[in-house]
């Protein structure tokens, strides 16, 4: 039995005809028709309720509607013999993309300056800047980081990327490991994050690694908030050593009103919409992974407890 749980329950409905469809033969449930928890082998869930998993004794594997993790992995009622798998892509490297070139772009043709001289009424050219006098770089080198490097570096940018362990991906200049980041940050005139939130990257970007990033630096964050030290930021940003930030998500979502941050002249924000889990694209991915979990083959997209990824 597989119980489909997200907080909207629109949502799951639309998710419970779309699993139906595709896979007839198995049975699936939602929380208000539940009547017999202790036959739910497998959940598919963004957003479950407190203590959801410790009601069902046989629960062998959660999937994720999502390609972060963090807070599964933070749970204290999923026990860790319990698989968890997660979104691979699923059309999210692509939105991902546009978001922070997006961004890039902006940054590369004085956008956020030319905003804040429209509000002071000031009427100045800048000098032009191309592609390739603009050096990125890209935090976390994924299944998403990875389509986003490559996407930059086809537009021309200087891209380099940073990852856990040592890669290789054609056309981004890729680092790893402390000294890897000092020069990666060194070096990136837009430094975009799309790290997912783990115990050894949560905090990452402090005050000391964003003043690292050389004047007049961009960031865009759209991994998690806890990577990001927000006050560190806007203390940056005040002090001019930042030029603009483009921030995706926050330690505490919706931003609190009042917050700095929604105000702040040099933030763009937006409620975490960088990349959103497609329907018809998830369903597919999710069930192919079930066909093959029932065909006794491994399934794809597992997350390596020990790395929390
Ligand atoms: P992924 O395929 O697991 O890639 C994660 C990347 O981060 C990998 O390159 C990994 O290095 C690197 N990494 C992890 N820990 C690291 C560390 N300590 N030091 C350096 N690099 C580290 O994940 P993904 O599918 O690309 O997604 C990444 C994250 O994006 C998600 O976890 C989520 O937080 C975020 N996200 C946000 C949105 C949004 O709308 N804002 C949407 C989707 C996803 P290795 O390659 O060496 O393993
Ligand atoms: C969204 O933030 C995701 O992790 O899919």
């Amino acid at each position: 039995m597989i119980l489909i749980h997200t907080p909207s329950p629109k949502e799951v409905a639309a998710y419970l005809a779309l699993f139906r469809a595709a896979l007839p033969q198995q049975q699936f449930v939602t929380l208000d028709t539940l009547t017999q928890p202790e036959r739910v082998r497998h959940v598919i869930t963004w957003g479950p309720p407190p203590a959801l998993f410790a009601g069902l004794p046989a629960l062998q594997a959660v999937f994720a509607l999502g390609a972060g993790v963090d807070k599964l992995l933070t749970r204290d009622d999923l026990a860790p013999d319990v698989a968890i798998y997660r979104l691979l892509d699923g059309g999210m490297a692509a939105q991902m993309t546009e978001y922070i070139r997006y961004g890039v772009l902006g940054y590369q043709r004085h956008m956020d300056v030319y905003r804040r001289q429209q509000a002071a009424g000031q009427w100045k050219m800048l000098a032009p800047r191309t592609p390739q006098q603009v050096r990125v770089g890209v935090l976390g080198l994924g299944e998403i980081g990875g389509s986003v490097a490559q996407a930059l570096a086809a537009d021309g940018y200087c891209v380099s990327g940073w990852s856990r362990s040592a890669k290789t991906v054609p056309g981004i200049r890729c680092h790893h490991g402390a000294d890897g980041l000092a020069t990666l940050l060194s070096g990136s005139d837009v430094l975009a994050c799309v790290l997912p939130s783990t115990p050894e990257t949560r905090g990452l970007l402090d005050h000391e690694r964003l003043a690292a990033l050389p004047a007049g630096a961009m960031l865009i964050n759209a991994g998690r908030g806890d990577l990001l030290e927000q006050n560190a930021l806007l203390a940056l940003l005040d002090s001019g050593h930042l030029r603009c930030a483009q921030l995706d998500v926050f330690d505490v979502e919706p931003l609190p009103g009042g917050h700095a941050l929604w105000s702040h002249p040099a933030v763009t924000l937006t409620p975490h919409i960088a990349a959103i889990t497609l329907r018809p694209q998830a369903v597919a991915q999710i069930a192919a992974n079930l066909e093959r979990l029932a065909a006794g083959l491994p399934g794809l997209g597992q997350v390596v407890r020990g790395r929390a990824y």
